[in-house]
């Protein structure tokens, strides 16, 4: 039999051909666990939830090989006992670098539409080219770090068995999407309470009641079960904006100064706040609120003095206590 040229040329390309078969794809479904108030996340065609590509994720969320100089994972801005977020304003990247915005937390983005504070990236299975390639977090060209992948007899097993394919831009990219969909906090105090099986305290019961009113229109912003709507505004941080937000994406004027409303769903564990990280605690944003916030011509209407006592800064603090949820901090399944 004569091989005809285009063969030989695909042998040329897929050189696994000549070597031992590549394992089966596993198909194996990953469910996610939800509580009834929480709907189930879309998720998209070319990207299913498998086992494989979940475990996948999860090693390349924590390889160091995904940096310019091996020292710097995803963990090490995104770390779990902190849901997911860091503890400084600003995290260093390779080499000590620093960007210019806070490590947000990853619970629950598996419902977001856009991604990034300003909605930059479109979705969430493209996110992980951003910090690979950005000079101030990883530093390394993507695909040398599906060289770097390539050469390890593990990976290219288990990129196998999870897309069929060698590591490349696509799969890394959509194993981290992958296992980063599995990230799901349900299970916090509020959680509880809304399930009948524990009661909160007067203090959170009162801050429950000042979160859902009309007197603070928190809820209006940060609703439904994931404390956010995923809309975008301007809170009233600053009167001139370094970072202009979604300005950068869109160019338009007002557009300066507006963020993602993040979720607070774990916000005890992911202080400091804000976009850079610029109010320390709880106490400290609810000041913020409390006062109205600057004179921002984008300042969303709703931002404006709020008159609570010391007391009722203190109960909505406590209700904001109930959205801790430990169990997704100590959860082995993302170690
Ligand atoms: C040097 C610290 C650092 C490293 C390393 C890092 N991140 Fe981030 N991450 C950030 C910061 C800061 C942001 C906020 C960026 C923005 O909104 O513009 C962010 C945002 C994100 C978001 C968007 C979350 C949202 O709410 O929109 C995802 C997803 C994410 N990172 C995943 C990853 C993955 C996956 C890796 C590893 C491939 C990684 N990060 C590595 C600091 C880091
Ligand atoms: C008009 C919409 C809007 C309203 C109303 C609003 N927020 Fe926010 N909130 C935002 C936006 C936007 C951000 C992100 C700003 C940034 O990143 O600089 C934010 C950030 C926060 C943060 C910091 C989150 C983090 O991860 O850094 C907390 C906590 C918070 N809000 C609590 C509240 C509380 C409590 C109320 C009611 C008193 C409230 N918000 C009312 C839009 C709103």
């Amino acid at each position: 039999m004569r091989y005809s040229p285009l063969f030989m040329l695909l042998l040329l390309v897929f050189p696994s051909c000549e070597q031992e078969p590549a394992s089966p794809v596993d198909l194996t479904p990953y469910v996610l666990e939800l509580p009834p108030h929480f709907p189930y996340p879309s998720i998209p065609e070319d990207n299913k939830l498998t086992e494989a590509r979940v475990a996948l994720g999860k090693q390349l969320f924590y390889e160091p090989a995904l940096s310019m100089d091996s020292t710097i994972s995803c963990a090490s801005c995104h770390k779990q006992a902190l849901a997911f977020a860091d503890d400084l304003p600003i995290s260093p990247g390779v080499k000590g670098r620093l960007g210019f915005r806070n490590s947000p937390t990853l619970a629950n983005l598996a419902y977001l539409s856009v991604v990034n504070k300003d909605g930059g990236v479109p979705k969430l299975d493209l996110q992980a080219l951003v910090p690979i390639e950005d000079h101030a977090e990883m530093g390394l060209s993507v695909l040398q770090a599906a060289d770097r992948l390539n050469e390890d007899p593990y990976y290219r097993d288990a990129f196998e068995k999870a897309y069929g394919d060698l590591a490349n831009p696509f799969t890394i990219t959509r194993a981290l999407g992958a296992f980063q969909r599995t990230l799901i906090s349900a299970n916090s105090t509020y959680d509880q309470y809304l399930m009948g099986e524990v009661s909160l305290s007067p203090a959170q019961e009162r801050g429950r009641l000042l979160f859902f009113s009309e007197q603070t229109d928190c809820s209006s912003c940060h609703g439904s079960f994931n404390f956010t709507e995923n809309g975008f505004f301007n809170n009233g941080l600053y009167t001139t904006y370094e970072d202009w937000g979604r300005r950068r994406v869109t160019g338009l004027p007002e557009d300066d100064g507006v963020f993602r409303v993040p979720t607070l769903r774990n916000i005890t564990m992911t202080a400091p706040y804000m976009h850079d990280g610029s109010l320390p605690d709880l106490q400290a944003v609810l000041q913020h609120y409390n006062s109205g916030g600057t004179a921002h011509p984008n300042k969303d209407a709703r931002i404006r003095p709020l008159q609570l006592s010391e007391q009722q800064l203190l109960d909505l603090e406590a209700f904001l206590h109930t959205l801790t949820d430990t169990a997704f901090l100590t959860d082995p399944r993302f170690q």
